[in-house]
């Protein structure tokens, strides 16, 4: 058996490891990959979005599967491409893929579909949207229609604010074409959670709820990032609250994208609001991958092997809808993220990594790089995602903590706190 996964970011080197933990004997290939997963597989030097050049190495190696990671390919068509090809892939076409790039075409899916989600409406003049803002009410939500790598949503607490946030998208141009058009939305009160779902357009299996944690600072302070850490699995999202998105969210959703004639291969992600008491969950958006940091948490308490699921939704033969197996451990993921991240990360800073690392650890690289000499390198706003697993989740946090905390380099950043809410409630129901 061989693979491709396309990507080199943390949440790849958590799959690569995955993988090959479940099966030592596959061969996996990756393109572009990372110092990090170099450990697991043989690393190409085809950057992620360079379609063709995606194509042109699957179309060579034929793997018995290409796994993408990122959404950037999928709305530019890999999917497309390797299917054209006849190469079985994970990750839906450009089309389906707009779930998750067209947060306008996402909405109107769902507005058909009556799946619960925030009220919106879409704009492309200023004036227009502002009235809708005043109509809405603050705190009020401005969001870039296309892909703004997780940035382009401003959680406008007064009207001057949201003014302010339109004219920043739709005059000022600040997120270039993805905000061309906005949503105005409303603001939605609640806890978040993430949800991953696999599926081969009809058939279903979700996997374990987690929790994402999006602000730079302990507490859930400062600006957004990509996700400064998550845990799982989370008590919020019982069995039941998985139940109910299943039945209003995911399949409504899948059925919709079929009707539209795109239906959706791969792992459909939603990003959920649910009420303090873990009911009424709505949608905030939808993404067509995997989540990132959310996968480094969840994968390693996942009790069965990945890939027989992964080619079931690829090669359409029918994906086993059985539940999946999880272990009854506890998983805390810390990024640690270079210095000035999110607005300007600073790159190219020597890394000491540390000799050992205590059991149930495990080091995921994001943004590394090995220079000529080998020394290790910062090269990305988040550098690594440190996962640790154990019996309970206030170990796993400590766990996590320290070994985020072993790896040094210059102005690295890390929140001590992820989990925080889990561990509340736990303390509260103790
Ligand atoms: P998105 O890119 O749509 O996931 O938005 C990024 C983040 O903004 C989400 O993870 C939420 O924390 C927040 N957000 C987006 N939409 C809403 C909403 N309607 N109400 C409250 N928070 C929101
Ligand atoms: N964890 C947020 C994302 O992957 O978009």
């Amino acid at each position: 058996m061989k693979v491709l996964l396309v990507g080199g970011g943390a949440r790849e080197h958590a799959l690569a490891w995955k993988l090959t933990h479940d099966d030592p004997s596959l061969e996996v290939l990756v393109a572009p990959g990372n110092p990090g997963i170099a450990q697991h597989g043989r690393c190409v030097a085809v950057k992620a979005t360079d379609v063709a050049g995606i194509t042109a190495l699957a179309r060579d190696e034929r793997p018995d599967l290409t796994i993408v990671g990122p959404e950037a390919p999928l709305a530019a068509g890999l999917g497309d491409a390797l299917r054209e090809h006849r190469l079985p892939v994970f990750g839906p076409t450009a089309a389906a893929a707009r779930i998750e790039s067209s947060k306008a075409f996402a909405k109107a899916l769902m507005l058909e579909a009556r799946v619960p989600t925030a009220r919106a409406e879409r704009h492309v003049r200023p004036d227009e949207a502002k009235r809708a803002a005043r109509a809405m009410g603050a705190p009020v939500v401005i969001k870039a229609s296309g892909l703004a790598a997780g940035k382009g949503v401003v959680i406008a607490r007064t009207l001057g604010e949201a003014d302010r946030a339109i004219d920043h998208m739709l005059v000022g141009h600040s997120f270039g074409d993805a905000g061309n058009e906005i949503l105005v939305e409303e603001f939605m009160e609640g806890e978040e959670v993430s949800l991953f779902v696999l599926t081969d357009g009809t058939r279903a299996v979700p996997m374990l709820p987690a929790q994402d944690h999006k602000r730079l600072l302990a507490g859930d302070a400062g600006p957004n990032t990509g996700g400064m850490g998550a845990y799982a699995p989370l008590s919020l999202a019982t069995p039941g609250l998985v139940d109910d998105v299943m039945v209003r969210v995911i399949r409504p959703t899948l059925r919709a994208l079929r009707d539209a004639g795109s239906p959706f291969s791969g792992v459909l992600y939603a990003g959920l609001m649910v009420a303090p008491d873990g009911t009424s969950p709505r949608v905030v958006e939808f993404n067509c991958r995997f989540g990132d940091p959310e996968t480094q948490a969840v994968l390693p308490l996942l009790g069965e092997p990945l890939l027989p699921r992964l080619l079931g939704v690829a090669l359409g033969a029918g994906l086993d809808e059985t539940p999946l197996r999880w272990t009854r451990r506890h998983a805390v993921t810390t990024v640690v993220a270079a210095a000035g991240y999110p607005d300007t990360p600073r790159l190219g800073d020597p890394i000491v990594l540390p000799l050992s690392t205590d059991a149930g650890v495990h080091i995921f690289h994001a943004g590394t790089t090995r220079a000529g000499d080998g020394r290790l390198l910062t090269a990305g706003g988040r550098v690594f995602a440190v996962t640790a697993v154990a019996d309970s989740l206030a170990s796993a946090q400590q766990l996590s903590v320290r070994a985020a905390g072993a790896i040094e380099f210059a102005g690295s950043q890390y929140r001590a706190d992820i989990a925080w809410r889990e561990l509340e409630r736990h303390a509260g129901a103790a």
